[in-house]
């Protein structure tokens, strides 16, 4: 097939992990017979270095007639001064919205030569597979903000569409994996929340019987997620509470650098990124973690351009380079580590050999 992907780096690491992403679509591209055509937009504090706005125009039109959006990171301490009027922060929110991106897909799978990474005792850890299903484009992230000098106010705002429709994806999700539904929310004190938790309960009694849904209160969830990460599947909650909480399960993956995104609206064009930063104190130092973004490529695959075989073969190169002991410094805990090349290329490496998954298609 042909697909046109627009990559927008970003900030500080984000030219270094979508540069390896690239370069392992390219592999699947050569070996599998696809011509994937990349072209690279501004976004971020680069974008406000160039044009003055985190989010030019000519960058949202690209993406919107792109087959698919990679994107590294934005944000760093250049563009952190409290007072500016413009932040990177907002050229990534704002494209998540105007592409109606609503759900966004954080896959958590700690991995055997990780272990020794996570902070978590190794045995709680086996076995962990959960999904979590964060809305993207509403709640206090978009509602209205306010400044009257010593006091502040961000309105946390959802309606029952905008929590239905990502239920939807999150049950049709679990109903493809254990068939269990955890939904998080803080319905003891928060009127959104009361109504998240009546629209879910609805949503899945009236449309996925066959979906065991239970309801968990964010801070006990913060809890259990540490405590007995096996117990979960498939998680959906409200936009903030679910960018805490991953980056929280990161920590069951061993680090942040292993966990990918996908965030999908109603069509099929969606934005890969990895949901770490731009990590600014290490950028240009070729030492960063590639593979969350590899891994958020895989999924671009997946999701955006039906190839569900060839996502499936970056993901065990992904696998079989951590089997084989090619890690990042944030993965060795003192073993020996290796840089952004070099784990790029092994995963490379891996994909000139068979694939199972693919010749189970052939
Ligand atoms: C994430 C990030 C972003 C978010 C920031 C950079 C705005 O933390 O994707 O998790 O809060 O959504
Ligand atoms: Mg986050």
């Amino acid at each position: 097939m042909q697909a046109d992907i627009v990559v927008l780096p970003g900030d500080g690491i984000g030219p270094e992990v979508t540069a390896a992403a690239i370069a392992v679509l390219n592999t699947v591209g050569a070996r599998y017979g696809h011509r994937f055509r990349f072209e690279q937009h501004l976004i971020g504090g680069a974008a406000i270095d160039a044009t003055g706005t985190p989010l030019p125009a000519e960058t949202l039109e690209a993406a919107r007639s792109a087959d698919a959006v990679l994107l590294g990171a934005v944000g760093g301490p250049k563009w952190s001064d409290p007072n500016a009027k413009v932040r990177p922060e907002q050229g990534l929110l704002a494209i998540r919205k105007a592409l109606g991106l609503y759900a966004n897909l954080r896959p958590v799978k700690p991995h055997a030569a990780a272990l020794g990474a996570s902070p978590i005792k190794p045995h709680l850890l086996q076995g962990v597979d959960i999904m979590v299903v964060r809305e993207l484009t509403g709640g206090i992230y978009f509602g209205r903000k306010q400044r009257n000098g010593d006091s502040a106010s961000d309105l946390c705002e959802y309606n029952a569409d905008e929590i239905r429709r990502v239920v939807r994806r999150a049950a049709s999700l679990a109903r493809s994996r254990s068939g269990r539904l955890t939904s998080v929310d803080k319905a003891n004190v928060l009127e959104t929340s009361r109504l998240w938790r009546d629209v879910t309960t609805q949503v899945v009694r009236d449309e996925f019987p066959d979906v065991a849904l239970e309801h968990q209160l964010v801070d006990s969830m913060a809890m259990h997620l540490i405590a007995k990460p096996r117990a979960y599947d498939v998680i959906v909650t409200e936009n903030m509470f679910g960018d805490i909480l991953t980056d929280e399960a990161s920590m069951l993956a061993g680090s942040l650098g292993l966990l990918p995104s996908a965030s999908l609206g109603e069509g099929t064009v969606g934005i890969y990124e990895p949901i770490h930063g731009s990590a600014p104190d290490i950028a240009g130092q070729g030492i960063a973690n590639p593979y969350a973004t590899i891994l958020s490529a895989a999924m671009l695959l997946r999701h955006s351009l039906g190839l569900d075989a060839e996502a499936q073969c970056v993901e065990l190169a992904v696998s079989n380079a951590l089997d084989a002991g090619v890690l990042t410094a944030d993965l060795a805990d003192g073993r020996p580590s290796v840089g952004t090349r070099a784990a790029t290329d092994a995963v490379i490496a891996q994909l000139q050999l068979p694939c199972q998954v693919m010749e189970l298609r052939d």
